[in-house]
């Protein structure tokens, strides 16, 4: 069934649990990660960046993923991730999203909190709940020192005001994860994020869990982190599984026998998430 994020974010910060929110661009991804949250009875998260939205088509590609969250046997929220101006989150409100990122973290405190507080007002005059992000989550190529790391994350002082001052529903935060693989280990900031914890009251949201080692996502989920995105494992388990279907196959020119792998692949990659996550049952 489709419910906003909102519900699904407050039981989780309650219950000591994680919502998994994971990207989609396709109706393969979505079929993968609708298939894996009702084979373990999760509630999960559907997200769509402005990328997935121009790829997919505005109209199309949140059609699909909001009949598939329709149809869903557990609560799926369609979430716009990333939501980088207004006239997307627009478009996302539009066509059905009910849930939104408005990512203004590469202003000024400032302009952040104005940039948010726009779409918060718009937003919640719809019932749909709006993330917002302070501090700066890299990439996976950034290679920065220790000092210059901690420059770029979350200030816990500052996550407090900026929850106070935006009026938002989330909050993401920097605490040494990033987009992408990573080169080497991550690793968290656990003392930071147990700061932020104590000083906001929203649920916390992780970034670019992708490739963190499953004992540091428990301990994210133990501080109270309560919304985990993933995109670079799904999207890897898909790209190499049609890979060796197609070395394997090379005659193949059936789209549905070379997807059918990937989607199971990708299921499996979510499976494992809801499973780290401890959302499995609380679908
Ligand atoms: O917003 C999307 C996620 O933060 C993706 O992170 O690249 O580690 O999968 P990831
Ligand atoms: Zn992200």
């Amino acid at each position: 069934m489709l419910v906003t994020s909102k519900e699904l974010l407050l039981d989780a910060q309650k219950n000591g649990y994680a919502v998994g929110a994971f990207n989609t661009n396709n109706l393969e991804i979505t079929h993968a990660i609708i298939r894996a949250a009702e084979a373990k009875k999760a509630p999960v998260l559907v997200q769509i960046s402005a990328g997935a939205l121009k790829y997919g088509g505005p109209d199309f590609l949140p059609m699909i993923v909001g009949k598939a969250a329709e149809k869903a046997k557990v609560p799926v929220a369609i979430h716009l991730d990333h939501g980088p101006d207004f006239a997307t989150v627009m478009v996302a409100l539009r066509t059905g999203f009910t849930s939104i990122m408005r990512d203004a973290s590469k202003l000024p405190y400032e302009a952040n909190v104005a940039e948010v507080r726009k779409v918060v007002e718009a937003c919640h005059a719809v019932g749909v709940p709006v993330e917002a992000e302070i501090g700066k989550i890299g990439g996976a190529e950034e290679h920065v020192v220790v000092s210059e790391r901690e420059a770029l994350m979350s200030d816990p002082q500052e996550c407090a005001r900026f929850t106070e001052d935006g009026g938002f529903d989330f909050l993401a935060v920097a605490i040494g994860n990033a987009h992408g693989f990573y080169k080497g280990e991550p690793k968290l900031d656990f003392d930071r994020l147990v700061a932020i914890r104590n000083l906001v009251s929203v649920p916390l949201v992780l970034h670019g869990a992708s490739g963190i080692p499953d004992f540091q996502i428990t301990m994210a989920v133990e501080r109270g982190i309560a919304k985990i995105n993933i995109d670079t494992e799904v999207r890897h388990a898909m790209v190499t599984t049609m890979k060796a279907y197609m070395d394997a196959h090379p005659e193949e020119i059936d789209p549905r026998k070379i997807f059918k792998p990937a989607i199971e692949a990708m299921q499996a990659v979510v499976e494992h998430k809801i499973e780290i996550f401890k959302s499995a049952g609380r679908g």
